[in-house]
């Protein structure tokens, strides 16, 4: 197979990162196609972190191509931190291509993100501060400012005049703020331009004569499902497609194109940001999670909500996605719990609910129906197959499969990469 689609199943943080450092291994290219610099993957190499957030984890293999899709809201700033982070540390950046399609990410989009966001007081979203949601908006608006736009010097200097005299209005009136100076931003994003611009391209082209070539593209998605602009848990959601359809419309490449996908599973929950959570633990079994798996934001800090594995938004995830196999992460951190549960279904009003509830005061009502499995009680770091694993971790995960109905392809049992048990030898 030769196209393959990674894509969260759960709020994000299911550890993407690490199964798609996995599989660029193997690829020729990787893509990010969606969201931006809000998503926070960690990558752990011979022992070494690297988080990246706007950067496609392929960089971190010599030789590969890194696209950074036309779906993606592009921050130049965050893009160049990221850029010589990376080379300070010796990693090769000629693969790196930015689409100029991408729509930028400017100051004024992560303050409105910031202010906008604690203005909606209690129905605030929690959102990651990056911009992001303004950036979009502003496309959806047809006023955004493209890659393209960024590297013409006079275009853009023209939409910035724009652009910053129609927010610096609403910045006075919505928010009482001061201006942004125009001269500022200008020459700041001009930088950004005259080192960026070598990078940039008509990726669509690239990446449909890459999958002609018959090379192997992995695309590497961002938050996930239940975040998803339109079938997540909206309004608390992300403004993007995380779902493996989003690659069509964030890279240019038909549904028709891909391949395989995969999602990533955590072998319990969390989440970031207000909105419903129906196995969320409010308690000691929650603590315990959060402290066991280091639940805190890699962008924000932020402590992570915790809780039970919800079967049910996966077989959702792998509906609306599609999924051939799922890598369950994470499984390592269930190693020292009693028991362990799994929420299979939801009771609403007494009744069975058979889908998730598209109303968020359904969701927030609802009761989990679990399933408790007695623990392992043992490490299983070192486990390199399945077969290798504890029966009673095996039977957490085949009833995992059962209910949602996707063939496990992947599990992992600790950071690293060489802690990892390929079950699917034909991802890719
Ligand atoms: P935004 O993407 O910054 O607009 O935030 C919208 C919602 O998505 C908030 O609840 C964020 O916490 C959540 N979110 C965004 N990116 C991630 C991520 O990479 N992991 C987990 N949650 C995320």
């Amino acid at each position: 197979m030769a196209t393959v689609v990674v894509t969260g199943t759960q709020w994000g943080d299911e550890g993407k990162g690490k199964i798609v450092d996995y599989l660029a291994q193997q690829a020729d290219v990787v893509v990010r196609f969606q969201g931006g610099s809000n998503a926070g993957h960690t990558v752990t190499v011979d022992g070494e972190e690297y988080k990246l957030r706007l950067m496609p984890s392929g960089i971190l293999y010599k030789g590969s191509l890194c696209v950074v899709g036309n779906g993606v809201a592009f921050d130049p700033m965050i893009m160049l931190e990221e850029m010589d982070g990376l080379a300070a540390r010796g990693i090769d950046l000629s693969g790196i291509r930015i689409s100029n399609r991408a729509h930028v990410v400017l100051p004024y989009h992560r303050l409105m993100d910031g202010i906008g966001d604690e203005a909606r007081g209690k129905g605030k979203i929690g959102t990651t501060k990056r911009g992001i949601g303004p950036c979009y908006m502003d496309r959806d608006n047809r006023i955004g400012i493209r890659v393209c736009d960024l590297i013409d010097k006079e275009e853009f200097a023209k939409r910035l005049k724009e652009n910053l005299a129609l927010k610096n209005k609403e910045l006075k009136a919505l928010y009482d703020h001061e201006p942004l100076d125009y001269d500022e931003i200008l020459k700041e994003y001009e930088g950004y331009a005259d080192r960026l611009r070598p990078y940039v391209c008509d990726t669509i082209a690239l990446l449909n004569e890459e999958v002609a070539a018959g090379k192997k593209i992995l695309f590497e998605g961002a938050q996930a499902t239940m975040l998803d602009i339109d079938y997540g848990t909206y309004p608390y959601v992300t403004a993007s497609h995380p779902i493996s359809g989003g690659v069509a419309v964030g890279a240019g490449v038909a549904p028709k194109k891909i391949d395989k996908v995969v999602g990533i599973v955590k072998a319990y929950c969390t989440r970031v940001g207000e909105g419903p959570f129906p196995t969320e633990q409010l308690n000691a079994i929650g603590d315990k999670i959060r402290e066991e798996g280091h639940e805190y934001g890699v962008v924000t800090k932020r402590p992570r909500r915790t809780g039970w594995l919800d079967a049910c938004v996966v077989r959702y995830a792998g509906l609306i996605s599609g999924i051939d196999y799922m890598a369950v992460t994470r499984l390592d951190i269930l190693d020292s719990f009693d028991e362990i549960k799994m929420c299979v279904g939801y009771k609403y009003k007494g009744e069975l609910l058979k889908e998730i509830p598209a109303s968020l005061k359904v969701l927030a009502q609802v009761e989990p129906v679990y399933e408790t499995f007695p623990g392992w009680k043992t490490s299983i770091t070192k486990c390199r197959s399945y077969e290798e694993l504890p029966e009673k971790a095996k039977a957490y995960l085949t009833r995992m499969a059962e209910v949602t109905g996707i063939a496990l392809g992947i599990v992992s049992v600790g950071p690293n990469r060489d802690e990892t048990i390929v079950v699917a030898k034909d991802i890719f």
